[in-house]
């Protein structure tokens, strides 16, 4: 069923208890149907949202140029036995009032937080606004937007909100670049830029989890340059579990990277 209202959403989902939730921008790829499957695994129904929220975009031409295709992602959903799909308005989903106030973790701060100036607000605005309405029983999220999952359990357990989180593992192409919307917009040169730089960052990890000191930002962003990366907001070692500096090479860590290929800009964590 598709519904374009909340009160038509609210209707139709008032006495269903144990929903999957799947919020998305559109511009679905295979990291999107791994999550709408997972959800299909639970007992219940799988409610999957489209919209391209403004409010995330720090930069206008950058929320114009984001991919979308509403009919090709209408014939997947379709095609996965989707239950529901809200896809509201900005006047929808924006013209109430919402009971929980947006919880900040102070690892807000950090990595695209720097570089993104207003994202996560946007991102947990919207998402707060989701949870209202459709009351979950589970949220599913993509690890490649690791932060992003992060922030949004932080909000959930802060205010209390009765919905679990379960983060799924980032779904990658042959070459080792990360499933994204984001991917439409690169040249077929980009693309295998984009592969280069995971590679690269695999092995680099390798060689950081035998000695932590093989992690030389410096050096990785010159190397990356040579590659064909225009740009690089960041790139940075944390412990997946404390969010700080590992300081030893039996943590568990993750190498989180922002970059520019031209225009498009791509986030991964390895
Ligand atoms: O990850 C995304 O696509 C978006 O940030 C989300 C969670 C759908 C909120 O707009």
């Amino acid at each position: 069923k598709i519904i374009k209202s909340k009160h038509k959403l609210q209707n139709e989902i008032l006495n269903i208890k144990n929903i999957s939730f799947i919020p998305t921008m559109g511009g679905l790829h295979k990291g999107h149907i791994s999550l709408i499957k997972k959800s299909q695994n639970f007992k219940g129904k799988t409610l999957v949202s489209i919209f391209v929220n403004p409010k995330q975009f720090n930069n206008k031409n950058d929320f114009l140029k984001y991919p979308r295709n509403l009919k090709k992602d209408l014939i997947i959903l379709r095609r996965l036995n989707v239950d529901y799909i809200y896809l509201p308005n900005f006047k929808d989903i924006y013209s109430f009032r919402v009971k929980n106030k947006i919880f900040l973790d102070k690892f807000s701060k950090k990595l695209c937080g720097k570089s993104r100036k207003g994202h996560f607000k946007g991102v947990l605005n919207i998402v707060n606004r989701f949870l209202h309405l459709i009351k979950p029983k589970y949220i599913l999220l993509g690890v490649k937007d690791f932060q992003q999952s992060y922030l949004i359990t932080k909000h959930i357990l802060k205010r209390k909100i009765n919905t679990k989180v379960i983060n799924c593992k980032t779904i990658r192409e042959k070459n080792g670049v990360a499933y994204s919307t984001r991917n439409k917009n690169l040249t077929n040169n980009q693309f295998k830029v984009a592969s280069k730089v995971i590679k690269y960052l695999k092995n680099n990890k390798k060689l950081v989890r035998k000695d932590l000191t093989n992690f030389k930002p410096t050096r990785i962003k010159k190397d990356l340059k040579n590659f064909g990366v225009t740009k690089i907001d960041y790139i940075e070692l944390y412990n997946s579990k404390s969010l700080k500096r590992p300081k030893n090479k039996k943590e568990i860590f993750r190498i989180f990277i922002a970059f520019y290929l031209n225009k498009t800009r791509l986030i991964d964590n390895i």
